[in-house]
């Protein structure tokens, strides 16, 4: 019994007027529609995905496709049709039989938390369905035909985001009814309810960040939102160790000496993110006097570095890395370091920049004494 997501991707866009379906749109070198998948197939909770897109987006999906990757995730792609309703009903034809719960969810909805995602689905399994909704936080006024206004609860409303979750079999059907008699919605759960009665909503913590990028003005928020942080480290050569620079291991005769693997462009790197987030140093967080840290890749280090400024809303935007070494000569591997940084950084190639140096054989490094790195990283928030 699996666990399926249909991701709609199918729309025009139209309402932010970025001249181009909205979820091809990149920030930060990444589409939002990889952004959303990767959210779906970082929590794990997933067997698969359905995406569906339009034919007339073919041609630019593959475009984006082949500079990002395609996530694992995706087994499938189906057509989407005339309306969002359409657009799921191809998705959900497009399911395997032993899919026993079917995610519904935006592709313009990347800021999608594991947790509305475990919450979606587990309520699906007890209940048949798990709606993700937001609190309002505006008074809603309704405006009658001959003007009269009134004003709403707003403690009793409800906006209705993605995922919204069921039970494949429930909502299949409810999807057919629908087309059989022409009901017309524009969300998932009204349809499931008219045709088994009551759906499940809830709203989680980060509700309020499950937006959907739907205006302009959606795209540039968080235009403002920035950090810089700057990072250095130094270590000494010694004999017996491999040299590893960027999570590559360099060949060399001599290695550089730490408790770590002394991946002292990698420590410099992190030591800026966490300068940028406010949160200190590496020393701080991965003491020298922790047994588990001995030895450990500092790439792992990274990750955790990562899920420290994920926890708080950030992304990296860009990040440059100097190596200063006399030798070796790292022009060979330079491209590699490249890559290896990109992706534990989450950002595209151009966004992440590794170079090398010497310094004409003055001070330590010229001597061949050791290593330094530096390294300036930029966080941002939002779309910016
Ligand atoms: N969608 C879809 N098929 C459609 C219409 C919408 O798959 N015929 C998808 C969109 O790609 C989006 C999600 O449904 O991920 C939510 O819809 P919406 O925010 O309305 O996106 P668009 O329809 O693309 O935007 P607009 O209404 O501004 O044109
Ligand atoms: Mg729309």
């Amino acid at each position: 019994m699996s666990v399926w997501a249909v991701v709609v991707a199918a729309g025009r866009g139209e309402r932010a007027g970025l001249g181009e379906n909205k979820v091809l749109h990149r920030y930060g070198g990444v589409s939002v529609l990889s952004r959303t998948l990767r959210a779906l197939q970082k929590s794990a909770l997933f067997d698969g995905c359905v995406l569906v897109l339009a034919a007339r987006d073919r041609d630019a999906c593959e475009a984006v496709f082949r500079q990002e990757g395609i996530c694992p995730l995706v087994r499938a792609i189906a057509e989407g049709g005339q309306t969002r309703q359409a657009s799921v009903l191809n998705g959900l034809k497009a399911l395997p039989e032993d899919c026993e719960i079917v995610a519904i969810h935006d592709a313009a909805r990347p800021f999608v938390s594991e947790d509305i995602l475990a919450r979606s689905i587990e309520l699906a399994r007890q209940t048949g369905s798990g709606v993700a909704c937001a609190p309002v936080v505006d008074t809603v006024k309704e405006v009658g035909e001959d003007g009269g206004v009134k004003t709403l609860d707003r403690s009793r409303l409800r906006a209705a985001q993605t995922p919204q979750t069921f039970r494949r079999a429930e909502i299949v059907r409810a999807a057919q009814e629908a087309e059989k008699n022409g009901w017309l919605a524009t969300d998932d759960a009204d349809l499931y309810e008219r045709c088994w009665g009551r759906v499940t909503l809830f709203t989680a913590p980060d509700s309020p960040a499950n937006i959907k990028l739907t205006t302009r003005e959606d795209f540039m928020r968080g235009e403002s939102a920035f950090r810089v942080g700057t990072g250095f480290d130094a270590h000494r050569l010694v004999e017996g160790r491999k040299l590893v620079l960027c999570g590559v291991e360099v060949p060399c005769a001599r290695g550089l000496d730490g408790h770590s693997d002394a991946d002292v462009a990698v420590h410099a790197l992190m030591d800026a993110m966490l300068g940028a987030l406010g949160l200190g140093d590496i020393g701080r967080h991965f003491p020298d006097s922790d047994e588990a840290f001995r030895g450990v890749s500092s790439m792992l280090l990274l990750a955790q570095v990562m899920r420290m400024m994920e926890e708080r809303g950030w992304r990296v935007a860009n990040a440059d890395v100097t190596i200063v070494a006399q030798r070796p000569k790292l022009a060979p591997y330079i491209g590699t370091m490249r890559a290896n940084i990109a992706e534990a950084l989450g950002v595209a190639e151009d966004c992440a920049n590794v170079k090398a140096t010497t310094t004409e054989r003055l001070g330590y490094e010229g001597r061949e004494e050791g290593i330094s790195a530096q390294a300036v990283v930029l966080l941002a928030k939002g779309c910016a």
